[in-house]
């Protein structure tokens, strides 16, 4: 089964075509980072109008690089939920209209189950169940992948996603947006011992919260801006990412003893993190558990892994209408649109 997956969930305009969930055939993705770093971060309606412009380009190469066309597709597919509403809508729309201009099923898939699909685009033997950490800029979960389609939140963030927090850090530290690949390059050069930042507390046995972490590296910014001191960039970077890698990999740890998992598993664009991955390896070797990361291209936003979950959704018989709409959050468990229930 050919399924054309299209993902316009925050700033990259992505589509893709994959054959039965698990063999790339093409991905294309355009990504408007370079024009929002000047702002920053994610300015949302540049973000929407970037897409608006790209979207068609991107679908045409990716279906020519898949050389096929529309009609020889068995699905399309897309991400309806979570992210920002005007480039949500986007996507959306334009998938319907190709969909149901060529006969097509109208697959809606969440981005956070395609985050997770990008784990059997690279592993083929890859069968739920399994436990995955998924972190990204809006999200920080630990969930139970009991079935491609069936899926169990363990722990969430309570205040910043990791990739936000790296984002805000990066920031504070002059170091642009992105955030996260700047963060990990500055802290190639610095002591991850360099500065005693706090580790904080949660309720929930497998939550997390970094905005207090967040705070310590603005108060340390400030504080020796304000008497004339230098900031040791390289080393409160290597400090904030051992912090914050300690952190998601112990309760990626804990949750896998607990539950008594075989495997574990990273997804999202904080899963490209050189010393998370690294971190993770290290606990699941001490267990004696199967560790599966995604490769590094596809822990981003890119449309292969919503091609990928959706060919699983139409499995499932997770299809949509033409009133399918966007959806800024929903909970990963839902499977379908709030009205559809
Ligand atoms: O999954 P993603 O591409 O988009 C969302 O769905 O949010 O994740 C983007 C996030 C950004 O916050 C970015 O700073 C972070 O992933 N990120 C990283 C790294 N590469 C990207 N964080 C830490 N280390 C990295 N190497
Ligand atoms: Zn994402």
């Amino acid at each position: 089964m050919k399924v054309l997956g299209i993902e316009s969930s925050c700033d990259e305009t992505a589509a893709a075509v994959v054959e039965d969930g698990r063999r790339i055939c093409s991905s294309v993705i355009a990504s408007s980072v370079e024009e929002q770093a000047l702002y920053g971060g994610v300015v949302p309606e540049i973000a929407s109008r970037r897409h608006i412009e790209s979207i068609s380009a991107v679908v045409r190469m990716a279906l020519e690089e898949a050389g096929l066309s529309a009609g020889e597709l068995d699905a399309v597919a897309v991400t309806y939920a979570p992210g920002l509403i005007g480039a949500l809508l986007v996507g959306v729309n334009f998938a319907k209209g190709l969909a149901f201009s060529a006969g097509k099923a109208l697959v809606p898939v969440h981005h956070l189950r395609g985050h997770v699909a990008s784990l059997y685009l690279t592993h083929p033997q890859l069968r739920p169940p399994f436990l995955c950490l998924i972190a990204s800029g809006g999200h920080n979960h630990i969930v139970e992948v009991q079935g491609y389609t069936r899926f169990r939140v363990l722990g969430r963030t309570v205040d910043d996603a990791a990739g936000e927090a790296f984002d805000k850090v990066a920031r504070t530290l002059g170091l642009g947006y992105p955030g996260g690949p700047a963060v990990a390059k500055a802290a190639e050069e610095g002591d991850p011992a360099a500065y005693p930042l706090p580790t904080p507390h949660t309720q929930g046995r497998y939550d997390v919260s970094f905005s207090g972490l967040k705070t310590a590296v603005l108060n340390l910014a400030n504080r020796a801006q304000m008497k004339g001191e230098t900031v040791n960039i390289p080393g409160l970077a290597a400090s904030f990412q051992n912090k914050v890698t300690d952190i998601l990999s112990e309760k990626l740890c804990l949750a896998a003893g607990e539950t008594g998992a075989r495997a574990v598993a990273l997804a999202g664009g904080v899963a490209a993190n050189i010393q998370l991955r690294e971190k993770t390896q290290a606990m699941a070797r001490e267990r004696g558990i199967e560790v599966f990361l995604p490769e590094t291209t596809l822990c981003g936003d890119n449309a292969a892994m919503i091609a990928a979950q959706g060919y699983y959704e139409r499995q499932a018989g997770h299809t949509a209408d033409a009133t399918l709409n966007g959806y800024a959050s929903l909970p990963i468990e839902e499977d379908g649109p709030p009205q559809a229930r």
